[in-house]
């Protein structure tokens, strides 16, 4: 077997199985052991090796399909993995895909940073970590790494699903279409009061755009993530609004819809998430973009909003004490 490193690349574990499966294991004559490992066994050891993954990403746990191991001595597994390989550099399994690697070299997995070592956690810092980050295939599409903005001791922290086609130009979160109505939602002419000139933080679930605008993908969103936890970390909002499924469906760790979700609030804790303990309350409504399309999910989303007042006033008396002249 190659040298391995095991370290934190989402495609770790992934890539591991993928080595073994390659290299028949020793004979138990050459080991001197003559007991081989059962497929429960396995299953066993690729779970702790899948939760200590996880761990070492951010805390974020990801969902697996399951793998199936036989009896066997040698590892003739048949994986569904659900992180895809590296498709470009399939011999070199555990090579991140942005980065070049000649053939034959020792397979070393880098470790990426994660929320629980970083050396500066100032917005700054993490800017410039996500500028140059490679850990998903995202990074080759960009044009522009779009990081959030915003006030720094935030009343709310608006959290989207990814940039778009303007954002990705811009490198600035929601200016498109749907960022002018997200503006407009929080201001609601004056009712509602919030801006990301005064008093939010306006962020993504992923920081590069999804090709097309499609939906980012499982493995994308668990390499970004603990950019995000480590932006919550250091702004420490009163609220978090989560906009859209991937947001909500993230933070909460939840898989129902938006639909099912919107309007309830919860309290993101982030305890594995973010290395301590965190109760911040979080309200989910419909993503900006969800609203231009379905002219009847204004009625809900104005209902989130007054919800976000009502709450915001529970928890900062200077936006209570701004807000009691203007009747809802
Ligand atoms: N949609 C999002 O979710 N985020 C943006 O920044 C823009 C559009």
């Amino acid at each position: 077997m190659p040298p391995c490193v095991i370290g934190a690349d989402p495609k770790t574990i992934t890539s591991l199985f993928h080595i073994m499966d390659q290299h028949p294991l020793p004979s138990p004559a050459l080991t001197g052991f003559n007991i081989t490992m059962t497929a429960q066994e396995k299953a066993a050891m690729a779970a702790f090796l899948d939760l200590s993954s996880d761990y070492l990403t951010g805390g974020y746990k990801r969902t697996r399909e399951e793998y199936s191991f036989n009896d066997d001595l040698t590892f003739t597994s048949s994986l569904r993995a659900s992180v895809p390989l590296c498709e470009e550099n399939p011999k070199n399994a555990t090579v991140s895909p942005c980065e070049e690697k000649p053939e034959n070299t020792p397979v070393y997995v880098k470790m990426p940073p994660t929320c629980d070592d970083p050396t500066d956690d100032s917005l700054e810092a993490i800017a410039a970590e996500i500028a140059s980050c490679k850990r998903c295939g995202l990074c080759k599409t960009r044009t522009n790494t779009v990081p959030g903005e915003g006030v720094t001791k935030p009343l709310v922290m608006v959290i989207g699903e990814g940039p778009g086609e303007d954002e990705d130009r811009s490198g600035r979160p929601f200016v498109g279409r749907a960022g002018q109505l997200l503006d407009r939602m929080l201001d609601s002419k004056g009712k509602i009061g919030l801006s990301r000139n005064t008093n939010c933080y306006i962020a993504n679930t992923v920081k590069c755009r999804p090709p097309g605008n499609r939906n980012p993908q499982p493995d994308e969103i668990s390499a970004c993530v603990p950019f995000l936890t480590r932006q919550i970390k250091t702004l420490r909002p009163k609220i978090i609004l989560t906009v859209g499924n991937p947001s909500t469906q993230t933070l909460l760790d939840r898989t129902e819809g938006i639909t099912k979700l919107r309007g309830s609030l919860t309290v993101f804790r982030g305890t594995l998430m973010m290395d301590g303990d965190f109760n911040i309350p979080l309200l989910p409504t419909f993503h900006p973009s969800a609203v231009r399309r379905e002219e009847s999910l204004k009625a809900p989303v104005w209902e989130d909003m007054k919800t976000l007042r009502r709450k915001l006033c529970e928890l900062d008396a200077e936006y209570a004490a701004r807000m009691a002249d203007i009747p809802l």
